[in-house]
């Protein structure tokens, strides 16, 4: 299948705490999140994220009501003309990172469908299902992904979510579904009236085992370290500015 997402980001700032420069360990050459890598340890790993519309991520087959979520990187999906944004990262092998989109000038995910996914791969898509990230009403700011191999493959992607239990009986938040910690999107400041600044923190770990069999192993420390916050942890460390805008794909 011919890749033919070249959606530009726009007013989209990228903050990451994890190490933007090449580091010589890095023996992984696939730089595009749409191509396939198989990494060992202490290598960089490229994956993207796509906001859009929760729709936009399936394929309707015919007329029936199956629905097929594709790979972002999947041109049928078209989400180029369908004003999708995109964000690429390349985090460290088994190392926890946050990545941070900057969410208070120019990017309101909410105006751009309120959903992402998280995509890796070509002939080895994986892509997560999509997660809300906003709408008028609610805004959920922090989120964990866990990115799983097999053998230096990438395999899965999910949203890692723990039921609330960091804003459980905190009146600044609204529990979503029981299972996201969610601002009122007035809250925000990118709404104009509001005083939190709602950026977006994904927190990102990897599972699995890299070519050589080696196991990750940052999957496990997050889920150790979280009764701590891991994101109020990371706050104070954003002050690199690295800006990663995707010219992807
Ligand atoms: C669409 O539906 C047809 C008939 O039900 C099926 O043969 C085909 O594999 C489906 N295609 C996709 C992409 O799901
Ligand atoms: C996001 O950008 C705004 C405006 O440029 C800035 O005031 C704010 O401190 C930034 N937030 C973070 C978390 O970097
Ligand atoms: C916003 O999203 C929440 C959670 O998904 C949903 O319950 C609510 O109906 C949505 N509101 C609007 C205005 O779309
Ligand atoms: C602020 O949020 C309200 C809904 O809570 C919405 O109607 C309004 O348009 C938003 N304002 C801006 C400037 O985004």
């Amino acid at each position: 299948m011919a890749i033919g997402v070249r959606v530009e980001i726009v007013g989209l700032i990228i903050l990451t705490m994890s190490i933007c420069g090449e580091s010589s360990s890095d023996t992984n050459r696939v730089y595009s999140p749409c191509g396939d890598a198989r990494i060992q340890r202490k290598d960089g790993f490229s994956f993207g994220i796509a906001f859009g519309k929760h729709d936009d991520f399936f394929l309707v087959n015919g007329t029936s009501t199956s629905r097929l979520q594709l790979s972002p990187c999947d041109s049928r999906l078209n989400l180029q003309n369908n004003n999708a944004q995109l964000a690429s990262f390349r985090p460290k092998v088994d190392q926890i990172s946050l990545l941070t989109i900057n969410t208070s000038a120019n990017f309101q995910p909410e105006n751009y469908g309120g959903y992402m996914v998280a995509f890796a791969g070509r002939k080895y898509a994986a892509r997560s299902p999509p997660a809300f990230v906003a709408n008028g009403s609610y805004t959920v700011s922090s989120f964990t992904l866990v990115l799983e191999f097999q053998k230096g493959r990438l395999e899965n992607l999910f949203w890692k979510r723990d039921g609330c239990s960091l804003c459980k009986g905190n009146s600044n938040y609204v529990c979503l579904n029981n299972q996201d910690c969610a601002y009122r999107t007035n809250q925000c400041k990118r709404n104009g009236s509001g005083t939190e600044d709602c950026s977006l923190g994904i927190q990102v770990a990897f599972s699995g085992t890299d070519k050589h069999d080696a196991v990750f192993n940052s999957w496990y420390e997050v889920k150790n370290l979280r009764q701590y916050s891991l994101y109020g942890l990371y706050d104070n460390l954003r002050g690199s500015l690295s800006s990663q805008l995707s010219n992807l794909i």
